[in-house]
């Protein structure tokens, strides 16, 4: 079989096995922030998938125990594990794909914005390291604030001559993910059948759900659509709380880093019609960065998607939410520049 009809199979599952590894291409993916609650997680299933035949855990300490473990895993991929910024650039040699939840997470009480003073130094370090070491390739930023480390990130690739578009994705699936499950269990339609676009960006009522779009069609009122959207909207704040201190989503964010990662890395390998939504760089509202339904393919972004046909509060959500995520660009775009 020809790796096109491979990887085009219509098994999707992360976890499926069962590909004679060497038809598949040689993909190397980078996890940097790996012996994190996030990336942990994230590692193994990055090691669960047989795209990979090369998985680079990097974080500033722990990681040798980390890669060390997940090497011991019966799949494809060799696991190298890299520990301090002076191992930065093995790490990230030749990657195709780089994950980045590298970062202090909430506490109670906090936003993602409180996050930042700390979160965009480690993020402009990360980046300017991929610039120098695997300008190609794919980046997915996990780190919070999503709103302002991707123009961060964008703003760093542009000072080092390297910025392509195409290759630079904010990490949003957790909010599909939460949107597919709450509306499932909300509307009594099977959840592995639903699809919900998110768009807007990564942060409270940046957040827009566009539940008129979902489907299967559940019969559900407007006040249950705005519980639902509210509760996505809500969804990372819910589990900030309930962990009371010891941190935010980790378990969740990993199968959907997990799941985006896949997308990348089927894209990249000539799959047809992946389409995910990711915060990029977008002319898809007036603001320079976005998050929409995105078409993957061999560079990356293939096709930024429209909105499509919102309804009337989904299009006050959508005016809503303008103001905010623009400053939180602004802020990011700033802080590379300083
Ligand atoms: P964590 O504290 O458990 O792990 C973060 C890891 O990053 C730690 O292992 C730490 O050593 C590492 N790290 C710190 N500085 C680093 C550097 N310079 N280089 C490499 N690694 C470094 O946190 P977590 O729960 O894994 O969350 C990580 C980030 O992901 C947070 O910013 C959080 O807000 C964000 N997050 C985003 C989403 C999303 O939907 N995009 C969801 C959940 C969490
Ligand atoms: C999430 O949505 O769970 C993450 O962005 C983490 C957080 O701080 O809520």
């Amino acid at each position: 079989r020809s790796i096109k009809s491979l990887t085009t199979s219509s098994s999707s599952h992360i976890l499926r096995r069962g590909y004679a590894s060497e038809a598949v291409p040689d993909r190397k993916v980078a996890v940097l922030g790996a012996a994190g609650g996030i990336g942990q997680p994230l590692a193994l299933l990055m090691k669960l998938n047989p795209l990979v035949s090369s998985l680079a855990l990097y974080d500033i300490a722990n990681t040798p125990g980390v890669a060390a473990d997940i090497s011991h895993i019966n799949t494809r991929s060799e696991v190298y594990g890299y520990s301090g910024e002076a191992e930065l650039g093995k790490a990230l040699e030749g990657a195709d794909v780089v994950i980045i939840p590298a970062g202090v997470p909430r506490k109670p009480g906090m936003t993602r914005d409180d996050l930042f003073n700390i979160n965009a130094g480690i993020v402009k370090g990360l980046c300017e390291a991929i610039a120098k070491h695997c300008p190609q390739a794919l980046v997915n930023m996990i780190s919070n604030p999503v709103n302002s480390t991707v123009p961060i990130a964008a703003e760093i690739f542009k000072k080092a001559g390297t910025y392509d578009p195409k290759r630079l994705f904010g990490v949003t699936t957790l909010d599909v993910v939460r949107a597919k499950t709450f509306y499932a269990g909300k509307g009594k339609v099977p959840v592995a059948e639903v699809n919900v676009p998110v768009v807007g960006g990564h942060a409270g009522i940046t957040i827009l759900p566009l539940f008129s779009q979902a489907t299967p069609k559940a019969n559900l009122s407007d006040a249950e659509i705005t519980a639902l959207t509210k509760r996505t909207q809500d969804g990372g704040t819910e589990v900030v709380e309930a962990k009371a201190g010891k941190g935010s989503a980790t378990l969740s964010m990993a199968y959907a880093g997990a799941v985006f990662a896949d997308a990348c890395l089927k894209g990249l390998n000539g799959a047809s019609d992946v389409v995910e939504c990711s915060f990029v760089q977008s002319t898809v509202t007036e603001l320079p960065f976005f998050a929409s339904k995105v078409r993957l393919g061999k560079n990356g972004v293939e096709e930024v998607l429209g909105l499509g046909p919102l309804s009337d509060y989904e299009k006050e959500g959508l005016e809503k939410l303008k103001p905010e995520l623009q400053s939180s660009i602004e802020k990011g775009i700033k802080f590379a520049n300083q």
